[in-house]
């Protein structure tokens, strides 16, 4: 069963607004892990052919490497016409690529779809010669946990090229092509944000508001087996701090115990492995520093060592300066390990971190 939907109205707004233009940059979104980039999305997905008769939203996954029905979600507006015998657009999305790629149907993976989005794009559409589209969305999640640091830059600049000139009687001649490319991959993040043709939106965990909604919602959903065992919103939100995915295994995959949750945090971020190497490498004050403050990471000298294994393991991420997507404002609050300038994705894995401290 599929959770509802909740919040990110703003988000979606301002997604549906930008989509009356052509943009001139690629969007790259970062977030935390779990934050809700691919629900939202998905979501703006679906909506986009209810805002618009005369769009075409494609949603690509990069990440699906067994089932090739679930690297296309795809919809169409009321006034688009898909030619006569072409129902399923799906199957024709993974047609166009199975040609443009030259390989078997079993073999063909999401990241392969991803790094060739544009030319199969355009396949597919020439294919189905889609009459009645003028704008089309494209999402494309995760793509840089495929693509080598160095080659990001030129993936970028391909979208950016496809947005910014399109030749008569090429497909999407005369049409806006909005693209945005979902990660959670960090590390790209420094080397993308030097280029002028790559625009950066930042979506943080929910509100406090859409938080609790969720957490309803969960509650009603998933009754847990002993009611005692509940944890209340205050504490659900000191843990996890608007991170929808936690609070989701919180309720199906754990019966709403924190306990167990919390053991399998820990071992799933290899907390006590980090520790254990911050210590080999002589980085345990700094470790510490950061739980206290995880703007210490930008006040304090020598940190890049401890930046890297941080931001790689998905633990902390580098705040934007400005506000999140659709301008909503990005909490700063340090009971949540949220600084000015770096957060820890989830308030609790500063927690656990601080406890492996104490222990070591
Ligand atoms: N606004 C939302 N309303 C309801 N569920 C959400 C919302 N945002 C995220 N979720 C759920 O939380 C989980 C994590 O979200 P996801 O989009 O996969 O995160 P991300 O892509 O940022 O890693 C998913 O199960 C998703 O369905
Ligand atoms: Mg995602």
């Amino acid at each position: 069963m599929e959770i509802p939907f909740v919040g990110r109205l703003r988000e979606l707004e301002s997604i549906r607004d930008r989509s009356k233009l052509q943009q001139v940059k690629p969007h790259f979104i970062y977030g935390p892990e779990g934050c809700g980039k691919t629900r939202l999305f998905i979501e703006a997905v679906r909506r986009f052919s209810e805002w618009f008769d005369d769009g075409l939203a494609v949603y690509v996954n990069a990440e699906e490497a067994r089932d090739p029905r679930r690297i296309f979600y795809i919809a169409v507006g009321r006034g688009v016409r898909v030619s006569r015998g072409v129902r399923d657009l799906v199957a024709s999305a993974i047609r166009a690529a199975l040609d443009y790629l030259g390989v078997p149907e079993a073999s063909l993976s999401g990241s392969a779809v991803a790094l060739a989005i544009t030319p199969i794009l355009e396949r597919f559409y020439l294919k189905l010669k889609l009459s009645g589209v003028q704008r089309i969305l494209l999402v494309i999640d995760e793509p840089a946990r495929y693509i080598e640091v160095k080659e990001l830059n030129g993936y970028a600049k391909t979208l950016y090229n496809k947005m910014s000139f399109r030749w008569e009687g090429e497909a999407f001649y005369g049409r806006i092509l909005n693209i945005y490319a979902l990660t959670s991959e960090g590390l790209s993040r420094d080397l993308l944000s030097r280029h002028s043709y790559v625009g950066q939106d930042f979506v943080w965990n929910l509100s406090r508001e859409e938080y609790e909604e969720l957490y309803h919602r969960l509650l009603e959903i998933y009754r847990p087996e002993n009611p005692s065992r509940i944890a209340g919103f205050d504490e659900v939100w000191r843990l996890y701090g608007g991170n929808p995915r936690r609070l989701m295994e919180l309720a199906i995959e754990h019966s709403w115990d924190v306990k167990t949750h919390l053991e399998r945090i820990y071992d799933e971020k290899k907390i006590p492995r980090i520790v254990y190497v911050a210590k080999k490498e002589g980085l345990l004050d700094k470790l510490r520093a950061v739980t206290e403050d995880p703007d210490n990471i930008y006040k304090m000298h020598g940190m890049l060592e401890l930046i890297n294994i941080l931001v790689r393991e998905n633990l902390v991420i580098e705040m934007p300066s400005g506000r999140g997507i659709g301008g909503v404002e990005i909490p700063r609050d340090r009971g949540l390990g949220i600084g000015r300038y770096w957060a820890w994705q989830v308030p609790v894995y500063r927690e656990l971190v601080a406890r492996a401290l104490e222990e070591i």
